[in-house]
């Protein structure tokens, strides 16, 4: 696989990726289609490449001496308290150790240094309140907020490597709050707002959080929404290891209180001393820990340490963006609650002494061109987003954003699922080509890169550079300098261009994740077992003719809502906790804005007194419950039977050709055959 790229027309190929890998089944079906004729490439503009801040000769320097490339970049974009000896120790696969002996302070990279240089006065974040309201930190008041939630967080009795749970909306204090816990080497784990009190109690009781960060609430959609209630919820029952419970006030509604245990945001941080001293922790130390949806019913708690994940989060962030730190205006959209707003809001974007903008509300909010609005009032330069928001823009129509100056910006990223060509070219002729409100279009549109990467990648490890790479729509193209990706067939030996299979990373990158937290064995398992000495990443892809990579989807019982991970396991385990459900079996099926969309199929129980509409909206709000409303089905389809192997598996795949409307595949192993005739029949009714 190249970086260059030169021009050629891709041809489909056969696939060996399992049925679910395939296209047709992600929810991403042109994009499998387009591989048969997608040609169109776009270039870098000569401005644009003459101006880059990486050139190919990264590429270069990574294939000659993979860990020195590393060795520089981690002493180049951090600053250690103590140098590191060795750049990596791969003595002990899967368990990698990066720049051993080294010792590195997140939050002192983040914040202290820049004021130390110069820099206090640069805007670190501009933020925008749902309902309007704005605050502007610069790098010398986040420095001084994040202190004092260090001191405060140490006042309340947390030490270096105990666990702080964060149950927080997108504001300024999450950023704070997990920069205020890396700076004293506590493990944050953050949970998503959108999860529910159960799913967050589980998560606090598998890290063993002493203390939990909250908020009274946020606004959703104009409306205040609260948070405090589910934390109030989770920790009800007793049995659980926290001990304090901060509050932010965010929307100032009532909240019950527990004295003792309950601490407000003013009077503890607000109260603390601007005054702390950072020190270097181990390279290894453990950052954070972040739930995410696994095949199984239980969500795993990915482990990421200090100066690995620091360094490649970092790299790729200027890299892949083309970071000017002096002159660029960032945003990603995404919420602290997921990996993205870890590793591309809180620390590689304050790391690189970047301006960013973030956002606590939904798109729209007050209206349908808030974001366009935002990005005009900032003049955003990068703006870093999910397909499932851009083919939501695509619905309400190109009119809305060509109301706004758009101008501005000059990079568009994408995250978190495949992005189908057609959203590819929307986005860059309706987003990256606006020069203005009056419909003028820019000569040389905004480069889009497609960046792939997960939770467990701790950042990007495929995407084109944008000074570099002739992008392609749809395809994420190349690995990043210094990441070794390959497409790999059942026995793990590498396909030719033109040729499917499964996604591998051959060997350690600084940011790959340490473990799971609690549970080595599930590690190894999971993820280095299918092929014994590549890391499986679970999704699908192919290798067009021209060495690009496309991605396709996964290949296991994850499921991707929206660029959010949920696993068919974990959604089908709620369900039969409701005393009405015998059986479950949850499928992805396609679906044009989110991607996919979670489709239930139920057998209720024989004792069920109703099993109409009335049921059915029970248990998407049950789900809502166990879960979240993240979680809830769009569609539940309530069933006679499901369709079995001999040996008692479900076939999912023959679900799924039901929930996406085909016609249903091979159905030769079912134990009962007549199976899918009684579905189909039942539909019907
Ligand atoms: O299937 C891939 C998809 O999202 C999964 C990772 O999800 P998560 O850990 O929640 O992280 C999302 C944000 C990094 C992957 O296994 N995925 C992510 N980015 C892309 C993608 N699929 C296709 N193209 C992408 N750019």
């Amino acid at each position: 696989m190249s970086h260059e790229t030169p021009s050629s027309t891709a041809t489909a190929a056969h696939t060996d990726v399992p049925a679910n890998g395939s296209a047709a089944g992600n929810g991403n079906g042109d994009a499998f289609e387009n591989l048969s004729h997608e040609n169109r490439k776009f270039a870098p503009s000569a401005e644009f490449a003459a101006n880059a801040v990486v050139t190919a000769a990264d590429y270069a320097e990574a294939d000659a001496d993979r860990p020195a490339f590393w060795a520089r970049q981690a002493r180049e974009l951090l600053t250690w308290s103590k140098d590191f000896t060795e750049t990596l120790d791969w003595s002990n696969p899967p368990f990698a150790k990066w720049f051993v002996g080294g010792e590195v302070n997140a939050a002192y990279n983040a914040l202290d240094r820049h004021v130390e240089n110069g820099l206090g006065d640069r805007v670190a974040i501009y933020f925008e309140g749902e309902p309007g309201d704005t605050r502007t930190y610069t790098y010398a008041q986040l420095t001084d907020e994040v202190k004092k939630a260090a001191n405060a967080f140490e006042s309340l009795g947390v030490v270096k490597g105990d666990r702080v749970a964060v149950y927080l909306p997108m504001i300024p204090e999450a950023v704070i709050t997990l920069l205020a816990c890396a700076r004293i080497g506590a493990i944050h784990s953050v949970v998503f707002g959108g999860f529910s009190a159960d799913a967050l109690r589980s998560r606090v009781d598998d890290a063993e959080a002493k203390l939990v960060v909250t908020a009274d609430g946020t606004y959703r959609r104009g409306k205040p929404s609260a948070l405090k209630t589910a934390v109030d919820e989770a920790l009800s029952q007793a049995g659980h290891t926290v001990q304090n419970v901060v509050v932010v006030k965010r929307n100032g509604q009532d909240v019950d209180w527990h004295e003792g245990r309950d601490h407000w945001w003013a009077d503890t941080v607000d109260a603390a001393s601007p005054d702390h001293a950072a020190v270097g922790h181990d390279s290894e130390h453990p950052l954070f820990i972040l739930y995410t949806s696994g095949t199984t019913g239980k969500p795993k708690g990915i482990l990421h340490t200090t100066g690995g994940y620091l360094t490649q989060t970092a790299y790729t962030h200027k890299a892949v963006f083309d970071l000017h730190p002096e002159t660029d205006v960032y945003w990603c959209t995404a919420d602290v609650g997921w990996v993205t707003g870890h590793s591309y809001v809180a620390y590689a974007p304050l790391i690189n002494g970047a301006t960013q903008v973030m956002y606590e509300g939904t798109p729209d909010s007050p209206h349908q061109g808030r974001w366009w609005e935002i990005v005009e009032k900032y003049k955003v330069s990068i703006l870093y987003t999910a397909p499932t928001a851009i083919r939501t823009f695509m619905k309400w129509g190109k009119e809305i954003p060509a109301k706004f100056d758009l101008s501005s910006i000059r990079v568009l990223g994408s995250v978190g699922e495949p992005i189908n060509p057609e959203a590819w070219m929307w986005y860059r002729d309706v987003i990256g080509a606006n020069a203005g409100k009056n419909g003028e279009k820019k000569e040389n549109p905004a480069p889009i890169v497609d960046t792939w990467w997960q939770t467990e990648t701790g950042a990007q490890m495929i995407a084109p550079l944008p000074g570099v790479t002739a992008t392609k729509p749809g395809s994420a193209q190349v690995p990043l300098p210094g990441i070794a990706v390959d497409v790999v067939d059942e026995l793990g030996e590498s396909v030719p261009n033109g040729h499917g299979g499964f996604l591998v990373i051959r060997e350690p990158w600084p940011a790959m994740l340490r473990g799971i937290w609690g549970d080595p064995e599930r590690f190894k398992e999971t993820y280095w077992s299918r092929f014994e000495t590549m890391y499986f990443a679970g999704d699908g892809a192919k290798k067009d003719d021209d060495g690009d990579v496309w991605l396709l989807g996964r290949v296991d019982d994850v499921m991707n809502i929206s660029g959010h991970r949920l696993s068919t396991a974990e959604i089908e385990s709620a369900l039969v906790s409701h005393p009405a459900v015998a059986e479950a079996a949850v499928v992805g099926a396609a679906d044009e804005t989110t991607g996919q969309a979670v489709v239930a199929f139920v057998i209720l129980r024989e004792d069920a007194t109703d099993s109409g509409d009335e049921i059915v909206q029970e248990l998407r709000n049950h789900v809502g419950k166990e879960i979240g409303p993240i979680a809830k089905p769009k569609t539940i389809l309530v069933v006679p039977e499901l369709p079995k192997t001999r040996s008692g598996k479900i076939m999912r795949r023959l679900l799924k050709d039901v929930a996406e409307g085909r016609e249903v595949g091979d159905a030769t192993t079912l134990a009962d055959n007549t199976v899918m005739s009684q579905i189909a029949q039942s539909l019907r009714k």
